[in-house]
């Protein structure tokens, strides 16, 4: 694809104006959420989101999240219902992804959803994201702003490092908070947890007052989305490792410290904050990648989803 100059705007009014225009324009505009940076196109224009698919190298096959403002606007896409609204009352806006049938009329592209017959309906919580879906008005579909396969961004430079020079435009607001993609619930019968994410699959449980059953591996790894390899560094990757063999960068956590360490405290919201940041740092360095255990409760499932993914061997 040709190359083209690809602009760092800042949260101002002026330049998220000028980001709207560019997604209007169905151009790529990646942008900041609470979890990673998102890489935006209109999720209504096929020409806009295949340039996402282009701009990342990634399978067609894969549906994209759609994200909104706020609930009011998601419901005019998808089919609501109780369960629905007592989930987004909880966990919106934040980094919870909800997907439900399409309503007829919808005016989706086929290639956000993928063909498929439902959505994957996002309300960000950061700031500069709402204000930027605000201006632009319409649903933005959006992955993560990584070339396919590779570790998920969660700064500016981490997003210019992949895709500079493929996208019209990166929204400069510093480091995600989350720092893990949204947990992803299906909401097409019962609920199922597609996806381990920024929201503890027990704070679901919680307000269920029930088990969440988890889609099980091998289904996951086969369908859309679910590559095993995703979120990959260069470097190979070894999981639960007790100490470093010789060579290894060793990724600590808690007591065990190391070159890097997700939270010396053992806290796994910092944890998680600090995963694909860390990743990106020790996978610059080329050295084979140690990472001690994290425990698998609360975000440490989301961060254990993703640290097999990295260590999982390639597709390519
Ligand atoms: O936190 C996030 O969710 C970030 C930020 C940018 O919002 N987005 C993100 O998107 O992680 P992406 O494309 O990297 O991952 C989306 C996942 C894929 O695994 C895809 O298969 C799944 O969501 N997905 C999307 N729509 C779906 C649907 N209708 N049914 C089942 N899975 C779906
Ligand atoms: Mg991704």
């Amino acid at each position: 694809m040709p190359e083209k100059e690809t602009l760092r705007l800042t949260p101002s009014a002026d330049d998220l104006e000028r980001a709207a225009a560019l997604l209007r324009a169905g151009e790529l505009v990646a942008f900041p959420t609470e979890t990673v940076y998102g890489l935006g196109a209109d999720a209504c224009n096929g020409q806009a989101v295949a340039g996402i698919y282009a701009a990342k190298g990634r399978p067609s096959f894969n549906p994209l999240i759609a994200h909104f403002p706020d609930a009011e606007t998601a419901q005019a896409y998808v089919e609501w219902s109780d369960l629905a609204e007592r989930l987004a009352t909880a966990f919106w806006p934040g980094p919870l992804t909800l997907v439900l049938p399409l309503k007829p009329g919808h005016g989706i592209s086929e290639l956000t959803t993928a063909g498929l017959d439902t959505l994957g309906v996002r309300v960000p919580a950061h700031p500069t994201a709402q204000r930027l879906l605000r201006a632009f008005g319409g649903p933005v579909a959006a992955p993560s702003a990584n070339p396919s396969g590779r570790i998920s961004p969660t700064t500016a430079d981490h997003v210019l490092a992949g895709l500079a020079g493929r996208i019209a435009a990166v929204v400069d607001d510093g480091p995600c908070p989350v720092g893990v993609e949204s947990t992803i619930l299906g909401l097409v019968g019962a609920p199922v947890l597609l996806r381990p994410g920024g929201v503890a699959a027990e704070a679901i449980e919680a307000l269920l007052g029930a088990p969440l059953p988890r889609r099980s591996g091998e289904a996951a790894i086969n369908a859309p989305g679910q590559l095993r390899s995703h979120y990959a560094p260069r470097a190979s990757v070894r999981l639960n490792a007790e100490t470093p063999e010789p060579g290894e960068l060793f990724l600590g956590f808690g007591p065990r410290d190391g070159e890097l360490n997700l939270s010396p405290s053992g806290d796994l919201a910092e944890a998680a904050a600090n995963l694909f940041g860390y990743l990106h740092a020790l996978d610059a360095r080329g050295a084979p990648i140690a990472v001690a255990p994290v425990p698998d409760r609360g975000l440490g499932a989301a961060i254990n989803d993703r640290l097999r993914r990295a260590a999982a061997p390639r597709e390519s």
